[in-house]
């Protein structure tokens, strides 16, 4: 080598090549032969055809031609970081979770934020809700806190969620927009689920363009519970604060943005971590009981509506810092499989039947997304905590079972016996009282879908409701099919008139069409 750079020699076509040797390793195929030409393939003569015999070629070309994995079906587009949480003070009066037993705790994380509906390939500024998704690495497991940076969401039973992200991606027979809510498949749902008109007016405000990841809110979005040593159970809803504060930026900026710098969120990040500049969050608990959750005018169990922070504030609990850019992009980011499922003993689902739906499509998803069942050996997904039990084999397994014991009850005494359960810290899911016939339904309260859409677009500034306005009116422009248009605006009629006139007139629609029938109108927040 010269000055750090390697030199190279040229061979007989006026191919480089460079050579081993010093500190310098050699090359080898995946099986560990050393490779003594990586610049020519072998050939029956000087110009003859390439020989099937030549094990190299086909070893470095077999395993390149397999490189890509499907990308995720929702949240392609991301970018991932590492990090510490930190907690504050010891919160075992409301959860045994051992991440929140001790004052100054730190856990590793893992983060990653994304778009939802482009492709992989797409802008980061696009209109897009993002995913703010955080893995907790605690000492009794994976805890995943898998939310979005809107507190919000579109549907309130998993069962439309395929629905909802056909509307939303590519339309099947053109294949665009990539990354774009403007489109009529996409408009044509939203009119025909009137659930969805309050992440309507969140989707159409500067949230949904974020000046970088680093000024982004995040949540939970379900109503979770915590549960004590006790046995006493808390509904929580997560919430993540950022530091810096809250900023986007505008369409104009955005459509720019994407023009010049497609990665320019992956690249803030990655220069801010790079620099020191460590991104921080807090965590923040919405805590309340079942008789308070009884006061509300609307359900719990509904992600479309939010707990007013008027009536519930939100209670700082600890703080998140990436301070670590990835080492590998695929080997972490991409690998890595965040799932609602993954909870510790001290934090619980509710019956959310949109989260219910969750836990079961990300263990679903991974399975072939990540090729087999043995995806929890890939280092980014492996709990950083003893870990224990009996499944084997599978794809890639490489981590078996030692021994002979790979079942229990066994007779084996002692360490050959293999792990056993623990009825004390080991996970029980908190014994919520059920009962009832068994039926397609949705609870009565789940019906109002207008007060807390109507409340969010009146607590906007006049700035702020002007970017939404606008953002209505080019995104509906883009709507080829008037009689969408109209039910669009239709639904906005019993959110806010005027917001409703100056779209049909945005538009050029004649006349103001008729407002939708609401299903129950009330009153969002607490009950009188
Ligand atoms: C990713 C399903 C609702 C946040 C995903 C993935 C699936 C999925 C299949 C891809 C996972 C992977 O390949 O690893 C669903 C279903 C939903 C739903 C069925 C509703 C029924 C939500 C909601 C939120 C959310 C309400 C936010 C609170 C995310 C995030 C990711 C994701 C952040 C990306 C995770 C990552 O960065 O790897 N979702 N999702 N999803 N989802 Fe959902």
């Amino acid at each position: 080598t010269t000055g750090g750079f390697a030199d190279a020699t040229p061979g007989p076509g006026g191919e480089w090549h460079q050579t081993a040797g010093g500190d310098v390793p050699v090359l080898t195929t995946s099986q560990g032969i050393p490779v003594s030409d990586d610049q020519n393939s072998l050939k029956a003569g000087r110009r003859g055809p390439t020989l099937l015999e030549d094990f190299h070629f086909r070893d470095k070309m077999f395993h390149f031609d397999h490189e890509r994995i499907p990308e995720r079906v929702v949240h392609a587009r991301g970018f991932g970081a590492h990090g510490v949480f930190e907690t504050y003070e010891s919160l075992s009066d409301l959860t045994s979770a051992d991440l929140f037993q001790r004052a100054g705790e730190k856990t590793d994380i893992f983060v990653r934020f994304s778009t939802v509906a482009g492709n992989k390939g797409s802008a980061d500024l696009a209109r897009d809700v993002r995913g703010f998704a955080v893995r907790f690495y605690t000492k009794e497991g994976n805890w995943d806190l898998v939310g979005n940076n809107i507190p919000v969401f579109f549907i309130q039973d998993a069962i439309k969620f395929p629905d909802l992200i056909h509307a939303a991606k590519q339309e099947p027979d053109r294949g665009f927009p990539q990354a774009q809510t403007a489109h009529d498949n996409f408009w044509d749902f939203m009119s025909l689920t009137p659930e969805a008109m309050h992440m309507a007016m969140w989707i159409m405000s500067d949230r949904t363009i974020p000046r970088s990841f680093r000024f982004m809110e995040g949540f939970g979005v379900h109503t979770f519970r915590l549960v004590n040593a006790e046995g006493k159970s808390t509904f929580v809803k997560f919430h993540w604060k950022p530091v810096l504060g809250l900023q986007s930026v505008v369409w104009n900026e955005a459509l720019k943005l994407n023009g010049m710098d497609p990665d320019y969120h992956r690249r803030d990040l990655w220069e801010a971590i790079q620099n020191g500049d460590y991104p921080e969050w807090e965590l923040g608990f919405q805590l309340f009981d079942e008789e308070f959750a009884e006061r509300f005018a609307f359900d719990v169990l509904d992600a479309t509506k939010l707990i007013p922070e008027e009536d519930v504030p939100v209670r700082p609990v600890g703080k998140l810092t990436l301070n670590r850019t990835v080492d590998n992009f695929f080997m972490e980011t991409e690998q890595v499989a965040f799932q609602t499922g993954n909870v510790v003993p001290g934090i619980d689902f509710s019956n959310d039947p949109l989260l219910q739906g969750r836990n079961f499509s990300y263990l679903d998803t991974q399975l072939k997304r990540l090729g087999g069942p043995n995806f929890t050996h890939i280092p980014i997904n492996t709990p950083r905590c003893p870990m224990a039990h009996f499944q084997q084999d599978g794809h890639m397994a490489m981590r078996n079972p030692k021994g002979r014991a790979n079942y229990e009850p066994n007779s084996w005494g002692g360490a050959a016996g293999g792990p056993r359960e623990d009825p004390e810290r080991g996970f029980r899911s908190w014994p919520e009282e059920m009962g009832g016939q068994k039926l397609r339904i949705r609870a009565e309260l789940f019906a109002d879908h207008y007060s807390q859409a109507r409340q969010f677009f009146i607590s906007q500034t006049e700035v702020e409701q002007t970017h939404i306005k606008d953002a209505l009116v080019f995104e509906l422009s883009k709507v080829e099919t008037p009689v969408i248009r109209e039910r669009v605006v239709s639904h906005l009629r019993n959110i806010d008139d005027d917001l409703a006139q100056k779209v049909a007139d945005g538009l050029g629609l004649k006349s103001l069409p008729d407002a939708v029938a609401p299903a129950r109108a009330v009153v969002q927040g607490l009950k009188p």
